[in-house]
């Protein structure tokens, strides 16, 4: 089934005085359960398409849909608290808040209720090397890496179909990267949930379903 479905989308930026097109005339179904990576030069507009279908930024041709409803039917601020998780690089945690209330509140954010959320939490915070004293210090007092970790366990907590990821390994070192691409092969395997990492690390790329390379503006399937 796909899940989301991006149709002739077209995006630029003013650049000096003319328009420089960094999308163009983009169309490509997500499929449900898979994990896919996006991979492509520095500057050819990875974080720029993620920005699309996680609905931060509006498209200026072009439809995305997903499963069925376009994003202005389904309105940018119910799509993003409802039905995604994001994992980027420069939009990760709530500062004030400790580790454990981030992946609190997104928990409580979910339409299905989950029981015992700090005993999950503290669980979850674990499996990503972060203990118990870590998950009740504020974010702002972890190592960015360390942050990186409560943002992806934030994003699986959150209990979304599915989840973007901004080059999520990119501050970790290979152990803690391959820990995290397991887990996401897994999530995608096993609970059905669609994963797209956008990723210069072809130890991550290698592991996913399918690699996208964006190149010209478009997306071109690579495995
Ligand atoms: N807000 C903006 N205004 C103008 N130009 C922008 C803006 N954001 C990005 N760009 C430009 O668009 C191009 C694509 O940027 P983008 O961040 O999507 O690339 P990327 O593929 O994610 O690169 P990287 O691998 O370095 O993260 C770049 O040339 C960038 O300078
Ligand atoms: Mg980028």
């Amino acid at each position: 089934m796909v899940i989301l479905k991006i149709e002739n989308v077209t995006y630029s930026y003013k650049d000096g005085g003319y328009q420089r097109v960094i999308l163009n005339d983009l169309s490509y179904e997500f499929q449900e359960g898979k994990f896919y990576t996006i991979i492509g030069e520095s500057g050819s507009g990875k974080t720029t398409f993620l920005s699309l279908i996680a609905g931060l930024e509006k498209v200026k041709s072009g439809k995305i849909y997903f499963k069925d409803k376009s994003l202005d039917q389904i309105g940018y601020s119910n799509y993003r608290r409802n039905d995604i998780a994001l994992v980027f690089q420069h939009y990760n945690l709530i500062n004030y808040l400790s580790a454990i209330q981030n992946i609190s509140l997104a928990m409580s954010k979910t339409k299905k209720k989950i029981k015992k959320q700090k005993y999950v939490g503290y669980a979850l915070l674990k499996k990503f090397g972060i203990g118990k004293s870590k998950s009740d210090r504020s974010v702002t007092k972890l190592s960015g890496g360390e942050q990186q970790r409560v943002a992806i366990a934030r994003a699986l907590a959150s209990n979304v179909e599915l989840i973007l990821a901004d080059e999520p390994t990119g501050n970790l070192d290979k152990s803690t990267e391959i820990e995290i691409i397991s887990i996401f092969k897994n999530l995608a395997l096993e609970y059905n949930k669609t994963i797209i990492v956008v990723t210069h690390s072809s130890d991550v790329s290698d592991q996913s379903d399918i690699i996208l390379r964006l190149v010209d503006g478009k997306l071109v399937e690579m495995k």
